[in-house]
């Protein structure tokens, strides 16, 4: 049996990774999600009916029940509402963590605990109430239950310290104590680590939000991968692993691409306080943007030869893919060159603007990341900016009072005509105007994205 089981473990663990790598890349990313869910259901079977697993009568309708209410929560929820569910799932890995580590140092599993048994409890458990507590604020902010704002506190990196090293420093007489009367340094350790882990979300702005939810999805790779060493499970370690190493590239790719520290990220808006000099006040715009009408765009568009459509999150809002589908189509007929700029953090999660596209069967080959298009815009007859904002933000290289000063953004407006499609002047995500609107280039074309997108394709069409 321990031989079979470790084969079934070694075959999970060659599906998780092909199912990485499948997931790598828009063509393959079915095939990967497909890798994955064989992966899993295999090792779920395997353990099942290794008989190794006591009380199989309570264990399966808690399988059931929660297959049942996860398939449903995912049917239901939203594509933008997406990083919330994300981050609510990471906090049950946290709170699992949590308890199985309580459960393995009260009941070890093979009947008597050790001191390097009693390390990894340590160290699963820390982990784990980080991530239940942090992904709880990271919830409540995405969701804007809470503020955005970060939370500042005066000597917070001091608090920070103290706390990590009080945690890290109980675990002495934890391992010393002798039977389960260790207990309540684990329990004060929990607490401490819990509250560590509001802290360190609480301190990030909410601009930062999705590098927060790939950190946190990061730790519960790593708790996983703690809880694999305390149980003594293979596949268990493999896994945590490849999901803590995965969100770690993730978030450091996220990191570079909004221009943030990772450490900032790890140690909670470490580096997030204004630097002496560097913000001044905010940049007041003179004027009134000026708006276009359908005629004119479809006018425009009609004559242009390079057109560059920059999606963002208002197009997913309104669903308006496939009529950005239709719109490619139509100009393609016309002899018109047409291809997306996509930015890394357009919309309310990595890879979002690629799903919608895909979704709407838009070729991959004219679906292009910002460092391959950024280039091009002085060359683009029209940019269309449908329902993105802050991706778009001129400020984020010139206003150093802006929360998005510094990230990299799609440099639409040095293109010949900008036409942003949005519902009215509002801002995006960072709360912040865009200077964009103001530009003497740019026109406002004032629409629900979909029902204007389709009143352009009809209009071209004619
Ligand atoms: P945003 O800056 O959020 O701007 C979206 C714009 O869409 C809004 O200004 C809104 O203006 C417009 N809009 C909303 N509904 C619309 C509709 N039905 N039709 C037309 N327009 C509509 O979006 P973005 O440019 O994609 O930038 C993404 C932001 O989200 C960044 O700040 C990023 O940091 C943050 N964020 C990203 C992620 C990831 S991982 N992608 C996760 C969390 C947060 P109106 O109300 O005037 O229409």
């Amino acid at each position: 049996m321990e031989s079979f089981l470790t084969l079934t473990w070694m075959v999970a663990g060659v599906l998780f990774i092909s199912s990485l790598r499948g997931l790598g890349h828009q063509e393959t990313a079915r095939r990967g999600n497909g890798f994955g869910i064989v992966g899993m259901a295999l090792a779920i079977v395997a353990l099942l009916a290794s008989g190794k697993v006591a009380n199989l009568e309570l264990l399966v309708p808690a399988l059931v029940g929660g297959a049942v209410v996860g398939g449903v929560m995912a049917q239901r929820v939203a594509m933008t509402s997406m990083p919330e569910l994300v981050a609510i799932l990471h906090s049950f890995v946290g709170l699992a963590a949590v308890l199985v580590g309580f459960a393995a140092y009260l009941d070890p599993p093979d009947g008597q605990g050790n001191k390097v048994h009693d390390v990894e409890i340590w160290i699963d458990v820390l982990i784990g109430a980080i991530t239940f507590t942090g992904s709880i604020v990271a919830f409540l902010k995405l969701r804007g239950s809470v503020s955005g704002k970060p939370l500042l506190l005066p000597g917070r990196h001091m608090l920070n310290l103290v706390v990590i090293l009080a945690s890290l420093g109980l675990v002495v007489p934890f391992a010393q104590a002798e039977g389960t009367s260790g207990i309540i340094y684990l329990v004060i350790m929990s607490v401490l680590a819990g509250l560590q882990g509001i802290h360190l979300v609480a301190a990030i702005g909410g601009a930062d939000m999705p590098v927060v939810v790939s950190m946190l999805n990061s730790y519960s790779g790593w708790t996983a991968s703690a809880a694999g060493f305390m149980l003594d499970n293979n596949l268990l370690i493999i896994t945590g692993a490849l999901v803590g190493s995965s969100g770690a590239i993730l978030s450091y790719i996220m990191c570079k691409a909004m221009n943030r520290s990772l450490l900032s990220v790890i140690f909670g808006g470490f580096g997030a306080d204004p630097k002496p000099g560097s913000a001044g006040p905010a940049v007041v715009h003179e004027g009134e943007p000026i708006a276009t009408n359908l005629d004119e765009l479809v006018e425009e568009l009609s004559e242009a030869r390079e057109v560059i459509v920059v999606p963002g999150y208002g197009m997913a809002v309104a669903r308006a893919q496939h009529a950005v589908r239709q719109l490619v189509d139509v100009l393609k007929a016309k002899g018109c060159n047409t291809r997306f700029a996509i930015h890394p953090v357009a919309g309310r999660l990595p890879g979002h603007m690629n799903v919608l596209l895909a979704e709407a069967s838009v070729p991959y080959d004219i679906v292009l990341e910002m460092d391959e298009i950024n280039a091009d815009f002085p060359k683009t007859d029209v940019v269309l900016v449908i329902g993105a904002n802050d991706i778009v933000n001129p400020g984020a290289q010139t206003d150093a009072s802006s929360p998005i000063y510094g990230m990299p953004v799609l440099e639409v407006w040095k293109a010949k005509r900008v036409v942003v499609l949005k519902r009215s002047r509002s801002v995006g995500y960072a709360g912040v105007d865009n200077p964009l609107f103001y530009e003497q280039n740019t026109r406002m074309f004032y629409a629900d994205a979909k029902d204007g997108m389709e009143k352009v394709v009809a209009g071209l069409q004619k």
